[in-house]
């Protein structure tokens, strides 16, 4: 069963049924300000740090589980009928609902009583505000009077304080109201020279901004008492929970249609100028002022909004293309590269199920988060490299996690997940081979922020292939630490006290557990640092990591080969992980893939047999299980993979992040069907048609579905914010596509299934445009490159001569 449908010429998912099984939700804002917004208007805003600077107050886990948002309510003042054109949080019934989540911005209305009400929500670039444009439109034959009312709830900043610290927080909420604008100030009296509003372009006909005013009593955002009432009462929030609230009244003939502009905003004062006048304790004003206004004119919050179609319009344009699978043209051209942006933009920190309390940008989330993000804004993932580097440590180790407002590392988290380093390198690989941007590596970037300890960027590089030269365990192995990309494969951890994290708590000495995912990895950005050095021509450099690399190759196929798939690891008792000795767990999906997609056992038949065993072992109608057999019972020497029941997250759950280094590591062995079928299974577009077992969005990945052993098989969990995002784009594209950028140009390698006859795209890469067609002559991978008309030798396409901007590229595969 589905609940809407996607509209791909304006790149929209329609939802036109307003109780999906989950809230289906979109982000708003894609550089400093940001929203999240669910299909019934639900959601918060933030500026830069959901922790830190939250706008609006959101209660998570909540019932209904999607609660409080940027709600409007429409109220007939004749009939004294009130509901909410978005269903929530009044839920009454409406005529054509419908929820159009787009390219960062959503438009939500319906139809009741005659009358049709539609309110687009989005941020403008390069502002820190959001803007909603409600549309009402009288449909009935007789005039109309109709109070419109729109309302947030203020976040007291902090959301981690504003949730806890009631003694505090009831006491310290100041607002002031200035030509109808509503402006919350809570804390501006001392130490934060930042505030909020929420202005409306209609005069007003009341507003309120203390909650229980508008709620009344024991009453919620379902049946606020002035709604109800038709009269907002201009109360005045000392204390106790600021909101903003306006009300409109509209006399509308009939057909007539009117259009109310509401702003929520942030803004930052110098705090030497931060109240007018000087000596007082009220906000200047002066520069927010024109901002406000502004927006509020319909005719530039229309163009303000055109501006951003155009600004998505051309970075997905970046990459565009035509196969014979509609799911897969969507999720490239479309809704994968969108998503890519959000999960760069918010790491792990804000979604309806991170908190954006609970956590910091990853440090490994953040680098494999370039890989899906790095062709569309450059600049800003050389930023994002250079801040992520700052947070790596002397030894080349690295903070797991680090604030986006501070740009420190956590260190309540800190370090010790011996696969962090690793990902700065594929990172910094990937953009150099995006942009030929080397300028990078020459970057002074110091350690753990210390000023005084800068070092080019390219050293930073070199320490983290060094880091894992310096841990390796009993066999040569890689020491996994705290955890490598598992972060539920706690070998070192022997937690038997409830509730002690097993991320942070204190590890044992450690000297024994060993990493195969890690020594795979290993290889991996070996092979990617060898590459950068002699592109740098440190020729003798280069030829040390290819030997450092040869060598854990050889460890690799002698101590981590389990005779038909590649073991997962050894723990701090030197025995097996992932192996056919194990009762359960005796195969993983991590080690098998990563070791395959970084080149290892492809000579030998070792790398067939793994993905041979992954497919016989793991692979499932809805996706590949993580591991098999899942683990029935909690194992102190694994840690929190075995805490969770059989089917979920990391014990046996279809982790979609790792489904791509198969699908990869299938390419790498030329299995085209094999590698599109995988990315098939977990495709949201592909799985639309099962949305009610899905329950998650169609449009995005999720990070988790249930696996088999799970009485859920195949439910979605933990949509938006997943690393799956970049996987998946880079395994469809660069992989199986195979349009890929290296150090030496753009390679075109597809590895398709045989069924196609070929496809085109369209690839903007360092400034010129390739129009590429493949055309399948036979059923295999080889493949023919003609540019221009003109025959050329390899895979890599020469950067065109004579300065052309755009050339035609004709693969003919056989
Ligand atoms: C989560 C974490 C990621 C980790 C994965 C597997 O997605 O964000 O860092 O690799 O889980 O445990
Ligand atoms: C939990 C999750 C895992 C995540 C980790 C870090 O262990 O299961 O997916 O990576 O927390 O937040």
């Amino acid at each position: 069963m589905k609940y809407g449908h996607f509209d791909d010429r304006n790149r929209e998912y329609v939802i036109t049924q307003p109780d999906t099984p989950l809230p289906w939700i979109n982000y708003l804002g894609c550089q400093a300000y940001f929203g999240i917004i669910s299909n019934t208007a639900g959601g918060y805003s933030f500026y830069r740090d959901a922790r830190l600077r939250r706008l609006t107050r959101y209660r998570y886990n909540n019932a209904p589980m999607d609660f409080g948002g940027r709600y409007v309510y429409l109220r007939d003042d004749e009939s004294r009928e009130f509901w909410s054109p978005s269903w929530q949080p009044t839920r009454h019934a409406l005529l054509d609902y419908s929820c159009r989540h787009g390219m960062g911005y959503t438009v939500i209305g319906s139809t009741r009583s005659g009358i049709e009400a539609h309110t687009r929500y989005f941020v403008p670039l390069e502002e820190n505000l959001e803007i909603w444009q409600l549309k009402v439109t009288n449909c009935r034959a007789t005039r109309a009077h109709i109070s419109a009312f729109a309302s947030i709830e203020f976040c007291l900043w902090d959301a981690q304080g504003d949730a806890t610290n009631f003694q505090r927080n009831l006491n310290i909420g100041e607002v002031e109201v200035e030509d109808g604008v509503i402006y919350h100030k809570t804390e501006y009296r001392e130490r934060r020279n930042h505030f909020a509003y929420f202005a409306c372009s209609e005069p007003g006909a009341g507003f309120d901004t203390q909650r229980e005013a508008f709620l009344g009593r024991y009453r919620g955002w379902d049946s606020p008492a002035a709604v109800e009432a038709g009269q907002l009462t201009n109360s005045i929030a000392h204390g106790w929970s600021p909101i903003g609230a306006h009300q409109v009244k509209l006399d509308m003939a009939p057909g007539e249609t009117r259009q109310i502009v509401f702003v929520l905003g942030y803004h930052e004062n110098p705090s030497a100028d931060k109240f007018d006048p000087p000596n007082s304790q009220t906000i200047n004003k002066v520069r927010v002022k024109p901002v406000i206004a502004k927006y509020l004119d319909p005719a530039k919050a229309d163009a303000a909004f055109e501006r951003l179609r155009q600004y998505w319009a051309s970075l997905l344009d970046i990459f565009q293309v035509n196969t014979p699978d509609i799911h897969t043209n969507r999720m490239v051209n479309i809704w994968n590269a969108y998503q890519c942006m959000a999960t760069f933009n918010m790491s792990r920190s804000a979604s309806f199920y991170e908190s954006g309390i609970g956590r910091g940008l990853g440090f490994r989330d953040s680098n494999q988060d370039l890989l899906g993000f790095v062709h569309m804004v450059p600049a800003r993932a050389r930023e994002r490299i250079l801040d992520l580097a700052a947070t790596q440590l002397a030894t080349g180790g690295a903070y797991h996690q680090y604030q986006p407002l501070t740009k420190r590392g956590n260190n309540d988290i800190g370090g010790g997940f011996n696969d962090d380093p690793h990902w700065l390198i594929i990172g910094v690989s990937a953009y150099l081979k995006e942009t030929g941007d080397w300028s990078i590596l020459d970057e002074p970037v110091p350690f753990d922020n210390e000023p005084g300890t800068e070092k080019p960027l390219y050293e930073h590089l070199q320490r983290s292939f060094r880091y894992t030269l310096e841990r390796l365990g009993p066999h040569g192995l890689p020491l996994i630490g705290r955890a490598d990309w598992n972060d539920c494969l706690n070998l070192n951890c022997l937690s038997d006290t409830p509730g002690q994290s097993f991320q942070t708590t204190t590890n044992k000495e450690g000297k024994v557990a060993e990493s195969v995912f890690i020594a795979g990895l290993f290889v991996y950005a070996g092979h990617e640092l060898a590459a950068i050095a002699s592109h740098r021509c440190l020729n003798a450099e280069a030829a040390t990591y290819l030997a450092e690399v040869a060598r854990m190759e050889k460890v690799i196929l002698q101590h981590g080969w389990d005779g038909e798939w590649f073991l997962r690891a050894y723990d701090a008792f030197g025995a097996k992980i992932g192996s056919k000795e194990c009762k359960e767990g005796k195969i993983f999906i991590e080690s098998n893939g990563f070791c395959v997609l970084a080149g290892i056992g492809l000579k030998d038949g070792k790398a067939a047999k793994a993905m041979a065993a992954t497919h016989k072992y793991l692979s499932t109608k809805h996706g590949i299980v993580l591991q098999q057999p899942a683990y029935s019972r909690y194992y102190i020497n694994l840690g929190e993979i075995s805490s969770y029941p059989p089917g979920y997250k990391e014990n046996a759950g279809i982790f979609c992040h790792v489904n791509p280094w198969v699908m990869i590591g299938e390419t790498r062995l030329g299995h085209g069907d094999q590698a599109h079928d995988y990315y098939s299974r977990i495709n949201p577009s592909a799985r639309e048609e099962i949305s009610e077992l899905h329950r998650c969005e169609p449009y995005v990945y999720a990070q988790m579905i249930a696996g088999k052993d799970a009485p859920t098989f195949g439910e979605a969990k933990n949509s938006w914010l997943t690393g799956t995002a970049a996987w998946n784009y880079y395994a469809i594209v660069q992989w199986i596509l195979g349009v890929r950028a290296t150090l030496d140009g753009l390679e075109i390698a597809p590895v398709i299934p045989e069924s196609w006859s070929g496809f085109t795209a369209a690839r903007t890469f360092r400034g010129v445009v390739y129009n590429i067609t493949i055309e399948r002559k036979g059923e295999g991978n080889s493949i023919a490159l003609i540019m221009d008309g003109v025959p050329i030798e390899g895979n890599i396409v020469p950067p065109p001569a004579n300065g052309r901007k755009s050339v035609s590229i004709k693969g003919i595969l056989t």
